[in-house]
């Protein structure tokens, strides 16, 4: 075991409210499975005799908080960050899929796969669900290196058999065989997770999105991951495509693709029938408002997401979005959840941006209590934040006179520079 003494933010797993300590201690040690997790969290007077055998490390003026949750991002997308575009249909076509069939080479997939990890944890990002690219050795690379740093990861082949160019259009039969095969190499194996992927319904047959729904039926555990109703030209298309659903999302749930750990990035352009079938299956949206903005995409609702009350959780959704750092992503949501224009506009306090960017985005991927959060039992994936990271940050986190207000000096004015360590499955000790 050891233990780390600084500032300590968590929070309530029932209610998202955050719990603070200014002087707290994180004791960390391997669990009855060799697992490494929080073995206690709290505030220092009342820990230190009990664990003073110990070895602790002082971190006068740091804080401590749970790893960073992206729970919707592109990992081959990582070079076209920042590509313009007039919205998402010529996106795709002009930058995203010429990227994208370049990883049917094992050795620049495992490169790019290699990058993407490091700018994660230099970020602060310590669990991510991810797209990979249509060819299988894109997810073999990936898991390969997420293995290597001991990072709990979830990835998946992309499903695409229609409307997609040579390079990455995928054969519909072949595509179901290569998605069970990488799910009995790789589920389950240490701390990595396989999520089914059809890339949006546009792109997948019939016969191929109920082959991915017949796949999820039959691995229960496994997640699925998609995106929905992002952009009005994508609607539009999905809905000539798909006439007899009632609306786009709803073409899902006819191929038995919504359940819990289904996680759909957007969900942008939903009435409240959308987002009561969000809640009765148990699906999760990933709001990804860098991404949104970028594109012109529109504005997620997170007052019809909290009035219907279903999962949602915050995402990069790099290359379309334009950061890694969730700092910038919380910024995002915030400005997001402003706009009062398009929907009703309302202030998300700052621990609950943190909050849907940690312990909420680990429940709506169905990892409660496993990640995103440093109470006793969830594995010890965690943050040394530096809160005077610069002048103006030193200068504002001083002056903050609550929580609240430090948390959103942090979220306004922070980047990766922040972050001046992130612990992932670190060896027992
Ligand atoms: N819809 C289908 N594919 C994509 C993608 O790669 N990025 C985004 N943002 N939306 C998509
Ligand atoms: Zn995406």
């Amino acid at each position: 075991m050891n233990a780390y003494r600084a500032a300590l933010l968590r929070f309530d797993e029932a209610n998202g409210q955050p719990l603070y300590e200014t002087d707290g201690l994180l004791v960390v040690g391997p669990d009855a499975t060799g697992r490494q997790v929080v073995q206690a969290a709290g505030a220092w007077n009342d820990l230190k005799t009990r664990y003073a055998q110990v070895p602790v490390e002082h971190l006068p003026g740091k804080i401590l908080a749970p790893g960073f949750v992206d729970m919707h991002v592109h990992y081959p997308q990582t070079d076209i960050i920042g590509a313009p575009a007039d919205g998402l249909l010529p996106w795709l076509e002009n930058y995203t899929f010429p990227a994208e069939s370049r990883f049917a080479d094992p050795a620049h997939a495992a490169g790019v796969a290699s990058f993407f990890l490091d700018e994660l944890l230099r970020n602060g990002v310590t669990t991510a669900l991810t797209f990979a690219t249509s060819h299988p050795a894109s997810v073999d690379a990936f898991f390969g290196e997420a293995q290597r740093r001991k990072m709990r990861m979830i990835t998946g082949k992309v499903l695409q058999d229609r409307h997609s160019p040579d390079g990455v259009r995928d054969d519909t039969e072949q595509s179901l065989l290569d998605t069970e095969a990488l799910i009995r190499r790789w589920h389950g194996v240490d701390r990595l997770g396989y999520a089914i992927t059809p890339r949006f319904a546009p792109t997948s047959t019939d016969r191929q999105l109920g082959g991915a729904g017949e796949i999820a039926q039959a691995y229960p555990d496994t997640w699925i991951h998609s995106h929905v109703s992002e952009n009005k030209d994508e609607i539009k298309w999905a809905r000539e495509l798909f006439p007899n659903a009632r609306s786009y999302l709803d073409v899902y749930r006819g191929f038995h693709l919504m359940r819990e750990r289904a996680v759909y990035a957007h969900c942008i352009h939903f009435d409240d029938d959308d987002r009561a079938l969000m809640r009765e299956t148990g699906a999760a949206t990933a709001v990804s408002p860098t991404s949104n903005l970028f594109l012109g995409s529109g504005f997620f609702d997170f007052e019809g997401a909290q009035r219907v009350g279903y999962h949602h959780g915050l995402a990069s959704d790099v290359g379309g979005g334009t950061s890694f750092s969730p700092f910038h992503t919380m910024l995002a949501a915030y400005y997001v959840g402003r706009e009062g224009q398009t929907k009703p506009g309302l202030s998300l306090a700052p621990s609950q941006l943190w909050w849907r960017h940690t312990g909420a985005a680990a429940q709506a991927l169905g990892l409660g209590g496993v990640i995103g959060n440093l109470q006793p039992g969830c594995e010890a994936d965690f943050l040394v934040l530096d809160p005077a990271a610069t002048p103006l940050l030193a200068r504002k986190t001083a002056l903050a006179g609550s929580l609240e207000e430090m948390l959103f000096a942090l979220i306004v004015l922070g980047d990766d520079r922040v972050v001046e360590r992130a612990v992932v499955g670190q060896a027992g000790a």
